[in-house]
C-alpha cells in the first residue's frame, strides 16, 4: 500500500479515544482512522498493570493486521504502560500522558488538579512527568473508581455522573485551589458540559488537542500525511457499536463509515 495512504490507529478501553480522534479529523481531515474501543473489558482503570497490558497488546496486534502507519494511545491508563508496550509494535505509540504534561510546562501551570482511572492516579506517572519537568507545580490528583464506567455505559444519567465529578473535585479543590482541571482520562470531555455545570470556574484541559498536534508533527516530520481531503473513520469494538454511533454523533465526528463488533483473542 502507497505509505502516506496508510490508517492511523487510534486504541481505547472504550468510547473515550472518540475524543481524540474528534480532534485528528479537525487538524489531519485526509486521513483514514481506524479506532478500536475495548468496551467488552472496560474500565480498565480498575485492573492490573499485567491484565491492562495483555489487553493492549491484542489491540496493538489487531492494529499491525491493519497496516496502520502510526498508533495514538488515546487512553491515560494505558499510556501509563507505554514504555512497555513500544517493543511490542513496528508502528509510532503517541502516548496521551506525554502530550499532557507537555502542555502543563509549556502553559507554566503553578498548580493543576487532575482527575483520572484510580489506576492512572495511583500510578504517578503525571506527578513525574510533569515534576521532571516543572518542578514546583502543584499537581493534585484524584481517582475516579465509577466515572469512565459510567460513561462507557453509554448512561449519561446526569445524577450519578454530576454527584460522582461533585465528589471528587471537591476532594480536588479542599487540597488545592486550582483554576485547571486536567481531564486524564479520555472519557471524561465527553461529559465535559457536567464539568462546566458543577464547576464553572475551573478551566478544562482535554489534552485531545495536544495529542492530536502530536501525530499530526509525526507523520508531517516522516512526510506521511494523507493527501486525500477527506478520510474514513472505521470503529471496531468489543462492546456495543450502537453505543459508539451514538458518542460519535454526540461529539460531531464526521462517519463512521461503519462500526462494527470484534472479538480479539
Ligand atoms: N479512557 C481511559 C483513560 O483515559 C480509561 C477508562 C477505563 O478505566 O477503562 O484512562
Amino acid at each position: 500500500m502507497y505509505q502516506n495512504s496508510r490508517p492511523i490507529g487510534v486504541i481505547d478501553s472504550g468510547v473515550g479515544g472518540l475524543t481524540v480522534v474528534r480532534q485528528i479529523q479537525r487538524l489531519l481531515p485526509g486521513e483514514d482512522i481506524i479506532y478500536f474501543g475495548d468496551s467488552a473489558n472496560c474500565p480498565y482503570g480498575n485492573r492490573s498493570a499485567d491484565e491492562i497490558f495483555e489487553l493492549t497488546v491484542r489491540m496493538l496486534r489487531m492494529m499491525e493486521r491493519r497496516d496502520v502507519k502510526c498508533v495514538a494511545v488515546a487512553c491515560n491508563t494505558i499510556s501509563t504502560l507505554v514504555d512497555r508496550l513500544r517493543p511490542e509494535c513496528p508502528f509510532t505509540l503517541v502516548d496521551i500522558i506525554d502530550c499532557s504534561a507537555a502542555y502543563i510546562v509549556q502553559e507554566k501551570l503553578p498548580r493543576v488538579g487532575l482527575l483520572a482511572t484510580e489506576f492512572t492516579a495511583s500510578s504517578g506517572v503525571y506527578e513525574r512527568v510533569i515534576h521532571d519537568r516543572l518542578p514546583d507545580c502543584a499537581v493534585v490528583s484524584r481517582g475516579s473508581p465509577s466515572l469512565a464506567a459510567l460513561i462507557d455505559r453509554g448512561d449519561f444519567n446526569q445524577s450519578a455522573i454530576n454527584e460522582e465529578i461533585t465528589a471528587q473535585v471537591d476532594a480536588i479543590l479542599d487540597r488545592e485551589p486550582v483554576d485547571d482541571l486536567l481531564l486524564a482520562c479520555t472519557h471524561f470531555p465527553i461529559v465535559a458540559e457536567n464539568f462546566r455545570a458543577c464547576f464553572p470556574q475551573l478551566r478544562l484541559i482535554d489534552p485531545a488537542e495536544q495529542q492530536a498536534a502530536a501525530v499530526k508533527n509525526l507523520l508531517v516530520y516522516r512526510a506521511l500525511t494523507n493527501p486525500q481531503t477527506r478520510g474514513t473513520l472505521t470503529v471496531f469494538t468489543s462492546g456495543e457499536p450502537e453505543l459508539y454511533e451514538a458518542v460519535a454523533a454526540r461529539l460531531g465526528l464526521y462517519g463512521p463509515e461503519f462500526c462494527k463488533k470484534l472479538e480479539l483473542s
